[in-house]
């Protein structure tokens, strides 16, 4: 059965027939499978949980609830062991967040299908097509939107799925950052420079728990260097959005007052969360694409 592991490769026929069966999903298409799935989060997750939860139940699927804190992982079981446990069990799917960047590598060999939820710094898959989705349905296209990623990119698993599909799919992919978190990327550390043309404004979680950004900034000067304020959301063209793949430090890198604002589309990004998921699902039991 196909996983989804990376952004890095996944044709772009498939990812844009992802796309289409997940809008269709969001139409009200209902196409139960007869199968069992588990949710693996070793990491803390909201949005990526629930909306894989929503998505399951509304594909009729059976899901085995899973704890790590009442898991024989404590007792030291390996990765590989609890997902080959799965596959024994008769799982047909795993979804995993781990804080391992590519723990997946070492699941080589099982036949259950493994959906990555976010592999440390790495990859996450599932909110990059989220996000290729709430794009693509605000333009009509992703080829030739230029979108500008801005913040923690280095430790930013959406940064790094997004930059790779963004660039595959023909978008013009701009990066802002403090020159400490541009990783492999060139970037600007002058949002100013783009925020009067770009189309899209994705603003990136400060990762406050990979790495000690108290030593670099304060909340406020951070805010005022990096962060989307009021001052440069007026400045965005008619027509421009803003992105943020959630959870939010509120102030630090958007202004409060401007995560539900007309431009935003966080709260879309998290709605289309679900029928993504769905597709996902879909197409690692069914290998549809
Ligand atoms: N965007 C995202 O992955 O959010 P969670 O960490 O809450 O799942």
């Amino acid at each position: 059965m196909p996983n989804l592991l990376s952004m890095n490769n996944l044709e772009n026929d498939t990812i844009m027939s992802l796309l289409k069966r997940a809008g269709e999903f969001q139409q009200g298409e209902r196409a139960p499978i007869d199968g069992t799935v588990v949710n693996l989060f070793f990491e803390p997750s909201t949005r990526t949980k629930m909306s894989f939860e929503m998505a399951e139940h509304h594909m009729g699927l059976a899901v085995l609830p899973f704890e790590t804190a009442f898991s024989s992982i404590l007792k030291g079981e390996t990765l590989y062991d609890t997902v080959k446990t799965m596959e024994a069990i008769g799982v047909g799917a795993v979804i995993i967040r781990h804080e391992e960047e590519e723990y997946y590598q070492q699941l080589e060999g099982c036949k259950v299908a493994v959906i990555n939820g976010g592999d440390g710094s790495g990859q996450h898959p599932t909110q990059s097509l989220l996000d290729l989705m709430t794009i693509y349905q605000e333009f009509g296209r992703i080829e030739g939107i230029h979108v500008t990623i801005v913040g923690d990119i280095a430790h930013s698993r959406v940064a790094k799925s997004n930059a790779s599909a963004l660039k595959k799919l023909g978008a013009i992919v701009s990066f802002i950052c403090p020159e400490e978190w541009s990783g492999d990327y060139e970037s600007s550390e002058h949002l100013d420079e783009f925020i009067e043309t770009t189309d899209v404004v994705m603003m990136l979680r400060v990762q406050h728990e990979r790495h000690a950004v108290s030593a670099l900034f304060s909340k406020e000067n951070y805010h005022e260097q990096y962060g989307l304020t009021v001052a440069r959301e007026k400045k965005m063209k008619d027509g421009a959005i803003i992105m943020h793949p959630a959870p939010i430090n509120r102030g630090v890198e958007i202004a409060d007052c401007l995560v539900e604002c007309e431009r935003s589309r966080i709260f879309k990004q998290m709605a289309n969360g679900v029928y993504i998921r769905m597709a996902v699902l879909e197409y690692a039991l069914k290998g549809r694409d």
